[in-house]
């Protein structure tokens, strides 16, 4: 296992997540670079933190390199919502292996404290390798491609894919295939 963890964020992560935010590329994310203005009203509101949304600080060597936000979680710990998520790791730290290990904990998370949860969802852009190839470490399987449903901050249109990962999937490590001519 790499040196990752995951915790809930807290108040004093204020700084250290707007630096994660303002000091990185997200190209593959809406809209120009946060300003402080919007991310204050943010963190000091309820994006990152209410019913149905929680967000996890990933830590390499207890050190801040990225976080996660989940949402659609549901009203409490016995739904069966299906959450989705978004992940972010800094630049310096990417393409070795950390991504994989704080979504692996993530899911081990989520199927553990929520006993009604079959599935979590991701969606991602069609040219988002570094985040596929993460999806695809972690169990989740292709269920959707959607042509020209996302929007690019240039304007233009691309496709967008769906995954999902079962609990089963998780509970035994591994795949199940899926049948797309059925
Ligand atoms: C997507 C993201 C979380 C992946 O994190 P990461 O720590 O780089 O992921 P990993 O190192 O675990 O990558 C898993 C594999 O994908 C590969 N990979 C990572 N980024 C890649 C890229 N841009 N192109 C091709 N392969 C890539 C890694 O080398 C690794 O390959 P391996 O298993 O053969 O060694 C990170 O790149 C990121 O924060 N991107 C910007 C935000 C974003 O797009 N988030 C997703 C929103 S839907």
């Amino acid at each position: 296992m790499k040196e990752v963890t995951i915790r809930p964020l807290k108040t004093t992560d204020k700084k250290g997540l707007f630096s994660i935010l303002i000091q990185n590329e997200w190209p593959f994310h809406a809209g120009s670079k946060i300003t402080a203005e919007r991310f204050e009203k943010q963190f000091d509101g309820d994006y990152y933190t209410r019913q149905g949304v929680c967000t996890f600080i990933i830590e390499k060597a207890e050190k801040l390199i990225g976080f996660v936000r989940l949402f659609d979680l549901g009203e409490d710990f016995e739904s069966d919502e299906t959450p989705l998520f978004d992940i972010r790791i800094q630049e310096q730290d990417r393409k070795q292996g950390l991504g994989s290990t704080a979504l692996k904990l993530v899911l081990d998370y989520v199927f553990t404290s929520y006993p009604n949860k079959n599935r979590i969802e991701a969606t991602t852009r069609l040219d988002n390798s570094g985040m596929r190839k993460v999806l695809q470490k972690c169990n989740f399987v292709k269920e959707a491609h959607y042509r020209n449903a996302w929007n690019c901050p240039d304007g233009k249109k691309t496709d967008a894919i769906g995954y999902g990962i079962l609990r089963a999937d998780w509970e035994r490590d591994e795949i199940t295939s899926l049948n797309w001519d059925s």
